[in-house]
């Protein structure tokens, strides 16, 4: 089965009276997707949210897409095989971008396995519009920090294909940030994410 295009239905794009520019400059600030990817229980939701947290303290609008929560809207008909997980980070792909339009600091927490879904994420808005943010830690330290206990449960078989055991994780090619949550404090890596905001100019810099 082919899936219908846009045309073949005919629907037809319609243009939007308040534009992104309009948005960000009654915001005083820009929107980006930060996409964090990593293994179970490298950081990425923890750092995404504590980058969330400062924004927000900071006045800057931002949201956090997160895999636990989307799994439990959006893409709750969707498990972990291959296929699925495709179809989980293209669906958040196309929110993301609807959310960087919305003049929104986008941070999403997927694990996103593979490589050629981060870049046709990346594909679908401007260049510059995705930061690829790698919460590196390894294996071992997510599968002792293990804070679901799903590590435990994939090793005694009750869980199958995890990422990590008995499916792959490609570690990004070129991301824009690593972080090395495995070894700096939450802190730390908050920081590193917000410098890479300012000096982008995405969000303005604090007073010294
Ligand atoms: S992704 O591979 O499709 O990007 P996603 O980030 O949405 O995964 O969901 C991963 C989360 O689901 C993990 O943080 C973990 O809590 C849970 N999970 C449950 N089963 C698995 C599995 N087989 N592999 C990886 N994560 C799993």
């Amino acid at each position: 089965m082919t899936t219908p295009t846009p045309t073949d239905n005919n629907i037809v794009w319609h243009q939007a009276t308040v534009s992104r520019q309009d948005r960000a400059t009654l915001r005083g600030h820009g929107s980006v997707i930060l996409w964090f990817t990593g293994l179970s229980g490298s950081g990425k939701s923890t750092m995404a949210n504590g980058v969330n947290g400062e924004l927000h303290r900071r006045g800057v609008a931002g949201y956090v897409l997160d895999g636990d929560n989307v799994r439990h809207g959006l893409c709750r008909d969707l498990g972990f095989t291959d296929a699925d997980r495709v179809e989980n980070i293209r669906r958040i792909g196309e929110v993301a971008k609807l959310f960087l339009d919305a003049g929104i600091i986008t941070l999403t927490a997927f694990v996103s396995p593979f490589q050629t879904d981060r870049d046709r994420a990346r594909s679908l808005v401007p260049p510059g519009d995705f930061l690829e943010i790698y919460c590196a830690a390894d294996l071992a330290t997510c599968e002792q920090r293990d804070p679901k206990g799903l590590y435990a449960n994939a090793r005694a078989g009750r869980i199958k294909h995890f990422t990590g055991l008995d499916s792959p994780y490609e570690p990004p090619r070129s991301p824009e940030l690593v972080i090395r949550t495995g070894d700096l404090s939450l802190q730390e890596g908050i920081d590193q994410v917000l410098n890479a905001l300012e000096q982008r100019r995405l969000i303005p810099s604090l007073p010294a």
